[in-house]
């Protein structure tokens, strides 16, 4: 008997509407659109404006939208786990928010800190409650409002990221089709090449702590490329050959987007051609937690059941893995 698998069932997207091109970069710091282009690939980015809204925002219109189109009602969700470093508060957790504003009164949720890495973090979480049967419908979600913590004065850094969110519907596969596999890794002494400074307990916020901008994402983007670049494709190829996948064998590549560099690279180690990458960092630039699930949403028409996809991100922790997907349906349209 094939063992039971948890496949996602649907997924949905949503970047905010107003956006920030390099251009408009370029009258905040001492940067150019050339440069952006070819060190990071990113040509724009999406920005959540207005008072009041935050990473639940844009999580709550990605659920609405994936319950749309599998036609359930929210109240059919058992889970929802949250993956984000940009809580709408320290807590209760963004999950709670969520599942409040979308109506999933049956659900109960939580959030997973896992910088880039949370969404593939939280879909092997969310995988198990399928898996051991405990739960029909979880939803994974990935999402961040990174303007909210970038430092727009910090050249190096405020270029890479933007706002964005996307999730996915895990259900039940009796076929063979779904999460295969999945390599988790993290590393915490990587934490002081990528982290917020202020705001958590070991320096509460204070007038020091605003006045020294450590509110805002610390990157020392030099080290954290140098580690990525090798993790990331090091994961990857672990997965495939854990899974016995030629490079032939991988339908796509969703790589985690914060260089275009970085995937590159990757996609090189693996053997895979760009054909085969979905890559919409010029359109989105590194929404953290939200750039798989958007790059799913974005290619949604495009994949077909059976399908053979490997997800694979690095981040902040540091935090790395890799999941290895068979697609589980062929789009409606
Ligand atoms: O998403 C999770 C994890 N994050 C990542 O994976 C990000 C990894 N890091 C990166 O993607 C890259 O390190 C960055 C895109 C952040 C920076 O690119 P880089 O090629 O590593 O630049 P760099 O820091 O080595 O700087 C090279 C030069 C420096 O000038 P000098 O010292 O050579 O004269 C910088 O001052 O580029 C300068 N520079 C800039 N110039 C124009 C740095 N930022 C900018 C900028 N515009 N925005």
């Amino acid at each position: 008997m094939t063992q039971m698998k948890a496949a996602i069932t649907a997924v949905h997207g949503y970047v905010p509407e107003d956006i920030m091109t390099n251009h408009d970069l370029e009258k905040l710091v001492d940067t150019n659109d050339e440069w952006i282009r070819t060190r990071t690939g990113i040509e724009q980015r999406h920005i959540l404006k207005g008072e009041g809204k935050g990473t639940s925002d844009m999580a709550v219109e990605a659920v609405r939208g994936l319950c749309e189109k599998r036609g359930i009602d929210p109240t059919d969700i058992d889970l929802l786990i949250c993956a984000t470093v940009t809580p709408d508060f320290t807590f209760p957790a963004t999950a709670n928010v969520i599942t409040d504003k979308v109506g999933a009164t049956n659900a109960w949720g939580f959030d997973i800190i896992a910088a880039c890495s949370g969404f593939i973090y939280a879909l092997s979480v969310g995988a198990q409650f399928i898996e051991t049967g405990k739960y029909k419908k979880v939803v994974v979600v990935g999402a961040d409002k990174m303007s909210s913590i970038i430092d727009y004065s910090d050249r190096a850094t405020c270029i890479i990221f933007g706002d964005g969110a996307g999730a996915v519907l895990l259900e039940a596969n009796n076929e063979g089709l779904g999460i295969i596999d999945s390599v988790m890794k993290s590393d915490g002494s990587g934490r002081a090449f990528l982290h917020q400074k202020a705001g958590g307990s070991v320096k509460p916020a204070s007038h020091a702590t605003v006045d020294a901008r450590e509110h805002s994402v610390y990157q020392d983007g030099k080290t954290v490329f140098k580690y990525a670049v090798v993790n990331m494709a090091d994961v990857s190829v672990e997965i495939m050959e854990r899974n016995n996948l030629t490079s032939e064998d991988i339908t796509w590549l969703v790589p985690h987007q914060a260089n275009k560099r970085i995937i590159d690279a990757t996609a090189s180690r693996m053997g895979v051609s760009e054909d085969k990458v979905m890559m919409n960092i010029h359109r989105y630039g590194n929404t953290t937690a939200g750039t798989i699930p958007l790059c799913l949403h974005d290619w949604e028409k495009q994949l077909k059941k059976g399908d053979n996809l490997v997800l694979s991100a690095f981040g902040g922790g540091f935090t790395w893995g890799a999941v290895y997907v068979k697609w589980a349906y062929d789009s409606k349209s």
